[in-house]
């Protein structure tokens, strides 16, 4: 069964002092200093938008609400937190550091940003921070060669992380399914999205990303984010994108689902679920993450021909541009302590970049799966009204079923998408395991 966190930290914990000792001796640095950062102040206000922790802080300790603290790392000795507890009446201030993780740290408690600045180590320092507002006395350098070094490495996760990310999927699986009810029940955008938030117990800054919850023919709007306060008056078709986080760590979950009656609908979900199923089953070591994108367009090229919307061949219908036009995005991407994870891209430690195949623009991912690294599979078919009168206007449109075509598009679309380790053998699906479980 699951180890607890805290019999899993100390080998993280140590993991991370390997890679922060090989960064600092690439770039030449006798210090690491990662800010946790500060919230953003509103234009012209007195109110702060959301704190955001720096992916880079919640990576060594599960702390989320720590603005104003710093990680001070220097090879050979005790990483030291130094924690900012101010003295405020007005606010709730983080609490003492407790937990597993207290004993691998030297925790300095100070009071205000002139007090943590005066506990960093002076010297040749790597300052890994947001830019701007910088703190006085520190300057963020961000260097690239500890950067691309960390990043590289952040694609392997550690069993640690691992046990976070199948609890955000927990968490998330459990959400989607109060979701789901809504749905059924009748409900609005707005209420599934508050019946979502509920079963979460998560509020909307604290999840990875925006929720995108749509009905009908919004499901066709890839990345939908407002939320209809009244329920629509026949709900055919719900798809739901919706994450949940543990201590920092995102899960990333679609599901679309068909009303009770609609039968025409659910039987292409159910085809686009089994095309994804067998997409998730390579997930293997060595695998190429752009092939198994084009092996999807050639997939979901069969369902299109299967379901009547397409009279070519799946070759064609790749060659041509045509699966795009209904699968417009790319397979997925890595997922970690962001939802779209760094280094997906990268082709090396020391940083360069593997380009995209030509004609696959929004693919976030292009390099080599590996044990230790988490992706999710994601892919969709959609009734988008801007690009289907774009292919009305090509050759290929004498191949298209419009009768059919436009009858689909009152249900927007389908889009299905679970988070995936890669392991020396079969792959884990984080979130297929965790609705398991519920
Ligand atoms: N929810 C954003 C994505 O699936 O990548
Ligand atoms: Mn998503
Ligand atoms: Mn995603």
């Amino acid at each position: 069964m699951h180890q607890s966190l805290a019999s899993l930290y100390p080998q993280h914990f140590s993991t991370l002092l390997k890679r922060a000792d090989n960064a600092l001796a690439l770039g030449g640095f006798e210090h690491l200093l990662i800010a946790a950062g500060t919230p953003l102040r509103k234009f012209l206000d007195d109110q702060d938008y959301p704190f955001v922790v720096s992916p880079h802080f919640k990576h060594w300790l599960p702390l989320t609400d720590a603005p104003g603290s710093w990680i001070a790392y220097t090879p050979g000795s005790k990483p030291k937190l130094i924690f900012l507890q101010p003295r405020d009446y007005w606010h709730v201030v983080p609490q003492a550091p407790q937990g597993y993780w207290v004993e691998h740290f030297d925790i300095v408690i100070v009071r205000n940003a002139a007090e943590a600045v005066a506990q960093l180590p002076a010297g040749n320092r790597a300052v890994i921070a947001a830019a701007c507002p910088t703190q006085e006395g520190v300057e963020a350098n961000n260097p690239a060669a500890v950067l691309d070094y960390l990043h590289w490495y952040r694609s392997y996760k550690t069993p640690y992380e691992l046990e976070l990310m199948r609890e955000a999927s927990r968490i998330g699986t459990r959400a989607h399914r109060a979701a789901a009810q809504a749905f059924h029940a009748g409900a609005s955008e707005l209420a599934i999205q508050q019946a979502y938030l509920a079963a979460a117990g998560q509020t909307d800054a604290e999840l990875p990303y925006a929720n995108i919850v749509g009905l009908n023919e919004h499901c066709a709007v890839l990345h939908y984010t407002n939320f209809d306060r009244k329920p629509p008056t026949h709900g055919r078709s719900f798809l739901i994108d919706a994450g949940a986080s543990a201590a920092g760590y995102a899960s990333d979950i679609t599901r679309t689902y068909a009303a009770a009656n609609g039968g025409e609908f659910q039987a292409l979900i159910d085809s686009v679920d089994a095309a994804q199923q067998g997409f998730v089953s390579k997930v293997r070591a060595g695998q190429s993450y752009p092939d198994l994108h084009i092996h999807a367009h050639h997939v979901l090229a069969g369902v299109l021909r299967e379901h009547g919307f397409i009279r070519m061949s799946e070759e064609s219908a790749v060659a041509s541009g045509v699966t795009a036009v209904f699968f417009p995005h790319g397979l997925g991407h890595p997922i970690g302590l962001q939802v779209h994870d760094v280094a997906g891209f990268q082709q090396s430690e020391c940083g360069g970049t593997i380009a995209r195949p030509a004609g696959h623009p929004y693919l976030r991912m292009t390099r080599a799966l590996e044990p230790g690294m988490v992706v999710t599979i994601e892919p969709g078919l959609y009734f988008i009204d801007m690009l289907l009168e774009e292919l009305k206007a090509k050759p290929q449109a004498g191949e298209v079923d419009w009768a059919r075509v436009d009858h689909f598009r009152q249900y927007g679309g389908i889009r299905i998408e679970d988070d995936v380790v890669c392991t020396d053998g079969a792959p884990e699906n984080l979130t297929r395991d965790a609705f398991g479980l519920a």
